[in-house]
C-alpha cells in the first residue's frame, strides 16, 4: 500500500541545488525552467555573458537562477566552471550534462576537427565535470535523497539513420553507454546517473533542419506522435528523474515514439 502524498511531496525539489551546462538556451533552458519550478536553485552557464544576463533576469521569474560564465571545450574551463560553483555552494545535489554540438557533412569531407570537437563536448566535457564536481555531490547523498546525474543523450545515439552526423551519433551512443558505467559505480555512493534521449525539440541546433514549413512536416510526418517536443516533455521527465531515488543506468527516450519508427527524419545537420 502506498501512502497518500501530495505532489508536492513526491516531486517537489525545493531545497536542492542544480547545475545545467548550457542552460541559457535550447534545452538546458527548457530543463534549467523545469528544476526551478520544482524549487530547486539552479545555476545555468554560458559561454557569453550577454546571453547569460538575459536568460538569468528571465528564468529567475520562475525561481533562483544564478548565471556562470563557463567554456567545457577544455579542461581549463571545466576547472573555472567548478571553482566558481564552489565559490557558492559547497553541495550539488543535480548535475544536467547538456552542453552540446553537432556537426554534419558528407562522408568523404567529414573533417577531422569535428570528430575533435564534438567528442570533446559531448562525451570528455561530461566525463571530467562529474569527475569534478564528485566530491561535493558525494557529500550528503543518502538513499533516501540520492544525488544525480542527468546527461543528455540523443535518438541519433540510437537510430542507425544515416544523418552524416557521424562524430554526434557516435559521441551520443558514447554518452548512453558511460551513463551505464557510471551509474553502476556510482550506486554506492548513491549518485543516480540517468540519460535522458531527446527526439526532435526546437533549439538552434534544430533550426537549420525545420526552416521552411516542408521541412518542418517532413521531419514531423516521421515523428509517429506527428509533432516535435514541447518544453514540458522534457522538463517533466527532468523533474521525475531527479527527484526519483529508485532509478539509474537509464536511458530514456522523450520522442513522440521516434525511437519506434526508427528513423530521425532530416537527411543532415550541415554545419555546427
Ligand atoms: N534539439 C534537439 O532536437 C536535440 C535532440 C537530441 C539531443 N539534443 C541535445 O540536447 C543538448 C542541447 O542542445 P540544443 O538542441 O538545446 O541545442 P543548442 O541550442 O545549440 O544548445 C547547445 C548548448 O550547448 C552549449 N555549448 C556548446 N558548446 C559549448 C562549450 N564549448 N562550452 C559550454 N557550453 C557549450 C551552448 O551554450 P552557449 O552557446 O550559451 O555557450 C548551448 O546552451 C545537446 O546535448 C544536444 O545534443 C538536442
Amino acid at each position: 500500500m502506498t501512502t497518500a502524498k501530495s505532489i508536492e511531496q513526491r516531486f517537489s525539489l525545493s531545497g536542492r541545488v542544480a547545475l545545467v551546462t548550457g542552460g541559457a538556451r535550447g534545452i538546458g533552458e527548457m530543463i534549467a525552467q523545469g528544476l526551478l519550478c520544482a524549487g530547486a536553485r539552479v545555476y545555468i552557464t554560458s559561454r557569453k555573458q550577454e546571453d547569460l544576463d538575459q536568460k538569468v533576469a528571465e528564468l529567475s521569474q520562475s525561481g533562483e537562477c544564478i548565471g556562470l560564465l563557463a567554456d567545457v571545450s577544455s579542461s581549463e574551463g571545466i576547472n573555472a566552471l567548478v571553482a566558481s560553483f564552489a565559490e557558492r555552494e559547497q553541495q550539488l545535489d543535480i548535475l544536467i550534462n547538456n552542453a552540446g554540438k553537432t556537426w554534419g557533412a558528407p562522408l568523404e569531407t567529414f573533417p577531422e576537427s569535428a570528430w575533435d570537437d564534438v567528442m570533446t563536448i559531448n562525451v570528455k566535457a561530461p566525463f571530467l565535470l562529474i569527475q569534478a564536481l564528485l566530491p561535493s555531490m558525494r557529500q550528503g547523498a543518502t538513499p533516501e535523497q540520492p544525488r544525480h546525474i542527468v546527461n543528455i543523450g540523443s535518438v541519433a545515439g540510437i537510430v542507425k539513420d544515416g544523418i552524416r552526423a557521424y562524430s554526434y551519433q557516435a559521441s551520443k551512443a558514447a554518452i548512453h553507454h558511460l551513463t551505464g558505467i557510471l551509474a553502476k559505480e556510482l550506486v554506492k555512493d548513491h549518485i543516480n546517473v540517468n540519460a535522458i534521449v531527446p527526439g526532435s525539440f526546437p533549439s538552434k541546433m534544430t533550426a537549420g533542419i525545420t526552416r521552411t514549413e516542408e521541412q518542418k512536416s517532413a521531419l514531423q510526418s516521421t515523428i509517429p506522435m506527428g509533432r516535435m517536443g514541447e518544453p514540458d516533455d522534457i522538463a517533466n521527465l527532468a523533474i521525475y528523474i531527479c527527484s526519483s531515488t529508485y532509478m539509474t543506468g537509464a536511458v530514456v527516450p522523450i520522442d513522440g515514439g521516434a525511437v519506434l519508427g526508427n528513423t530521425i527524419g532530416y537527411e543532415s545537420f550541415w554545419g555546427g
